[in-house]
């Protein structure tokens, strides 16, 4: 049976995680699969639905009832191109809030596992070390100081016209690594074996090259 590798990658929120990931799958000619986008179709859905982000039956109901895939690297909510909606803030809270759920987080990991037993994959969130694929062969911690991923953010958001405050997304960045990394559901945290990879002084393409060159000295 073919071997194939997995490089996975954890960090908190505004690290850079997606930009890096998507530059070294690109580079690297691998499926580039963003577990954040995951939680994050389901926390939109769970507020459409006006539900409580907490375990219920009609939780039970709607995780049966919800499909979630990845086309070309873009991700499909219920069979519907879902990418453009998930970016707000409002989103970001329920994501943060909809994957402290064991029976969310138990869904999402079978899912991602499926995805990343047949390919060569990067994935990157908060459990993928530890939990997704703790036998990948690359891990990564990638984070960044919080003024800087703030400002990170901040620029994101504003260049697609939110209306939002640095001190808002500051704010917000450091409730979710608060919310991220104190639930009791696989918290974010870096994994003994994860190399830690601080991008504050780095540009994405720096780390990017940084991870295709140790992947490449491995993989031939
Ligand atoms: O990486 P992101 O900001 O798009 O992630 C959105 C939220 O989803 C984040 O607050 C934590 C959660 N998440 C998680 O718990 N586990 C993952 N593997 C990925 C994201």
């Amino acid at each position: 049976m073919e071997k194939f590798f997995q490089i996975a990658i954890d960090g908190p929120g505004g690290a850079g995680k997606s930009t890096i990931a998507k530059a070294v799958a690109q580079k690297l000619g691998i499926e580039y699969i963003d577990t954040g986008a995951m939680y994050r179709v389901l926390g939109l859905k769970m507020l459409k639905n006006g539900m409580e982000f907490k375990d219920s039956s009609d939780l039970r109901m709607l995780l049966d009832n919800t499909s979630i895939d990845f086309r070309d690297g873009d991700i499909f909510l219920d069979g519907e191109p879902a990418g453009h909606l998930i970016r707000t803030q409002e989103v970001s809270m329920a994501a943060s809030a909809c994957s402290a759920i064991p029976a969310v987080r138990k869904k999402m990991v079978e899912a991602q596992q499926k995805m990343g037993e047949s390919k060569n994959v990067i994935m990157d969130g908060r459990d993928i070390c530890e939990v997704v694929f703790p036998q990948a062969q690359f891990k990564f911690f990638v984070t960044a100081d919080t003024q800087e991923r703030a400002r990170r953010r901040f620029e994101e958001l504003k260049a697609k016209g939110e209306n939002v405050t640095f001190e808002q997304v500051l704010a917000q960045i450091k409730e979710r690594d608060l919310n991220d990394s104190t639930r009791e559901a696989s918290p974010m945290r870096q994994a003994d074996d994860a190399e830690l990879l601080d991008t504050t002084d780095m540009t994405a393409e720096q780390a990017a090259d940084y991870i295709c060159e140790k992947v490449r000295k491995t993989v031939k």
